[in-house]
């Protein structure tokens, strides 16, 4: 059995009975819309996601389930898609998941739409249970995606990205939404506010960590199966290249923003940014730093009830970290 399918054991019901709430929660009138949301389900991701709603819910109430945790985990689930879907032609994207993306298949114009969609309907989801809590959970981080989105156009426009703002713009464009899952686990089990903002904190560290994993991907750190280099082609500055630009001479420094501002498309170009990176140590130190978040995720999970969800979500952490894709 998988990794992930193991960590999901506790939470196998929910999961299954979750899969048919999503797919139902997207319906429409539409044919193409239709054939486009089916085509969305029949290629789904790895359910992080609704994962860390389930577990962080099941923890607090020791494996009491309700209705809401499940309309909070279609919502997340909504919302995560329809960010997928707008961040591919953001972009220019033509495969997600090792399939062709919807912009790839239907052009920009259906892509974005299909996006409002599947973010309208998550909206619609809360507004009809009343479920103001998550509503307001949820706009939260769908406008620190879109800042975070927006300020790594502008850094990269501009190449004068520092540690500090790539702290910023993946808190933004991925932790936001961590964070909000552990969250929702909570607000959906009337949990306190102090617990709710204790679990919002500890999704915020794992969100770190995963951006950092994903960036670490980009130099060839252990990803299966996909190109490297891809982020600077983009001109996308993450922490390793960050590093290295900060620990070089002048004259170095000159070469590396050279390298992405005008031979971004230069395979072998970047290849040579990519073993320079290597070299200085880059890799290394953002692979520390991916630790400390980790390190601190797993101190935060300490403080909540100890049982079996909370060492399945232990688990989830550090398959964060340790994961191959
Ligand atoms: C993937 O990052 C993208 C995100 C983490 C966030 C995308 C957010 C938006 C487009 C704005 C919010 C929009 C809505 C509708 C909620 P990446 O490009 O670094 O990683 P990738 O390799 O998965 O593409
Ligand atoms: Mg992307």
């Amino acid at each position: 059995m998988k990794e992930i399918e193991k960590i999901k054991l506790p939470i196998k019901k929910e999961i299954d009975l979750f899969e048919g709430k999503f797919s139902n929660s997207m319906n429409s009138s539409v044919p193409l819309l239709n054939r486009i949301t089916h085509y969305v389900v029949n290629r789904k991701g790895k359910q992080m996601r609704p994962m860390f709603v389930f577990l962080t819910a099941k923890m607090l109430s020791s494996g009491k389930m309700n209705e809401k945790v499940y309309r909070a985990a279609s919502v997340i689930e909504l919302i995560h898609t329809a960010s997928l879907v707008h961040d591919d032609v953001v972009d220019s994207s033509n495969v997600r998941r090792g399939f062709f993306s919807l912009n790839a298949l239907w052009k920009n114009k259906i892509a974005v739409l299909v996006g409002d969609y599947l973010l309208s309907k998550g909206m619609l989801l809360c507004i009809e249970n009343k479920d103001f809590d998550i509503l307001k959970i949820i706009s939260d981080s769908v406008k620190e995606m879109s800042q975070g989105e927006l300020l790594q156009i502008e850094k990269s426009r501009r190449l004068d990205i520092d540690e500090k703002t790539y702290f910023e713009i993946i808190k933004k464009k991925t932790a936001s939404l961590i964070s909000s899952c552990c969250a929702l686990g909570a607000t959906s089990t009337n949990a306190s506010q102090k617990i709710i903002d204790e679990l919002s904190s500890f999704g915020q560290k794992i969100g770190m960590a995963f951006q950092i994993k994903d960036d670490l991907f980009d130099y060839g750190e252990n990803k299966i199966g996909k190109p490297i280099g891809i982020d600077l082609k983009e001109k996308k500055l993450t922490l390793p290249f960050i590093y290295a630009l900060n620990n070089s001479l002048p004259e170095k420094k000159r070469w590396l923003k050279n390298s992405i501002k005008n031979h971004n498309l230069n395979k072998k170009r970047i290849k040579e940014v990519i073993n320079y990176v290597k070299e200085i140590g880059g890799i290394d130190y953002t692979i520390d730093k991916l630790n400390e978040f980790h390190n601190q995720a797993l101190k935060d999970l300490e403080k909540f009830p100890k049982n079996k969800y909370r060492d399945h979500l232990k688990s989830l952490v550090d398959y964060v970290i340790d994961r191959k894709y």
